[in-house]
């Protein structure tokens, strides 16, 4: 199977002011776009060939690195491009996932507070997660192109903190780039979406 990068679900420009539209074309044209282009070059003729995302992403975890990174980062790509949408955010969450959070992490100003720390206390390039693992809901961050999959975690919600996510925008202001993700662009019915899967 060759891996193809479909269309961003809303336009470029659909984000703006809290992402721009040239963050956007870098990011998702010419970035997500590289790992879909080193996935095909780095699965060809492997074991790999004809395995789904899902499956690659597990499987060559710790084995195949060049496999691992692309792999990785384009299953953290194809849900975060969802995890956004135009007048995102707010202060109201679908029901179910209200209720899990109030339950396993506080409420949901405390799950927005720890959530964005998470992302900030990230050294580096990474991601930072709401996970479901063993039925409950965790805040967990990983490395580089990593995922919650290989921590035999649900991954329902990601935010990319690496640099070329917010450095157009926010420059080194990391922090103020997870609150407006938090704030304003998460698109809480794809995590409730997920979350009814897991
Ligand atoms: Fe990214």
């Amino acid at each position: 199977m060759t891996f193809t990068l479909p269309n961003l679900p809303y336009a470029h420009d659909a984000l703006a002011p809290y992402m721009s539209k040239e963050t956007l074309e870098f990011h998702h044209d010419k970035h997500h776009q590289a790992y879909v282009t080193n996935l095909n070059n780095a699965i060809k003729g492997t074991e790999y060939e004809g395995k789904s995302l899902e499956e690659i992403v597990k499987s060559s975890f710790g084995k195949n690195a060049a496999v691992f990174n692309n792999a990785g980062q384009n299953y953290n790509h194809l849900h975060f491009w969802h995890w956004m949408k135009p007048h995102g955010g707010g202060s109201k969450l679908p029901g179910r996932l209200e209720k899990k959070i109030n339950e396993d992490l506080g409420g949901f100003e405390k799950f927005k507070t720890d959530f964005a720390a998470a992302g900030v206390g990230q050294f580096g390039s990474g991601w930072c997660w709401l996970q479901v693992k063993n039925g409950k809901l965790e805040i967990s961050k990983t490395a580089n192109g990593e995922n919650p999959l290989v921590h035999g975690a649900t991954p329902i919600l990601g935010c990319d903190v690496w640099e070329h996510s917010y450095y157009i925008d926010y420059r080194n202001r990391r922090p103020d780039y997870l609150k407006a993700f938090v704030d304003q662009l998460v698109n809480w019915d794809y995590v409730d979406e997920l979350f009814g899967k897991v």
